[in-house]
């Protein structure tokens, strides 16, 4: 059993809202997340960092919540499932998982969508295999694999899709 800590405060950046937490500094990022902050997004599956289901980005890397204690993510910014988007404007990779029902139990889909949305980030228009490679590490149980990789297709296709309307709605300076 692990040794507990004298218990103290965290600073985080957490979804863009910073947030002081009081813990243990053994403890993990995943209990905080969950336990303190309510971002029930990240999910616990082993513990062990095999897994994927606890997944969020620090500075944009997909990671395991699980495995990171409070003390070694000090000035890092953290996104989980919750801060990718809302009901009304989901991430196009959120779109992309309901529209090819990339999901049976869901317990995996956090995992899945945070590797897939670092992936997107990195490689905008990412081949096959940089799909699976990106993925390999995420385990689902229910066998959704086929699915899952439908849903990255298609979210590289609305992602390209959001970018260039984004870069079509910018008005040049001497229009405005
Ligand atoms: Fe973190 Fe499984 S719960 S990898």
């Amino acid at each position: 059993m692990t040794k507990m800590s004298v218990p103290s405060l965290f600073s985080l950046k957490v979804n863009g809202r910073n947030v002081v937490v009081e813990a243990d500094p053994k403890a993990p990022l995943l209990y905080i997340l969950r336990n303190d902050l309510a971002l029930n997004g990240p999910k616990y599956g082993c513990g062990l960092g095999e897994c994927g289901a606890c997944c969020i980005l620090i500075d944009g890397r997909a990671v395991r919540s699980c495995m990171i204690p409070i003390a070694a993510i000090a000035k890092r910014e953290i996104t989980t499932l919750e801060g990718l988007g809302d009901e009304e404007h989901l991430h196009p990779v959120q779109q992309a998982f309901i529209e090819e029902s990339g999901a049976q139990c869901g317990y995996c889909l956090n995992g899945m969508i945070i590797s897939a949305v670092a992936l997107l980030d990195r490689n905008p228009d990412p081949q096959e295999t940089d799909i699976r490679e990106a993925l390999r590490h995420n385990l689902c149980r229910c066998g959704t694999h086929i699915e899952i990789l439908a849903a990255v297709r298609k979210a590289v296709v609305l992602s390209k899709a959001a970018s260039s309307a984004s870069a079509h709605s910018v008005v040049p300076e001497t229009q405005a």
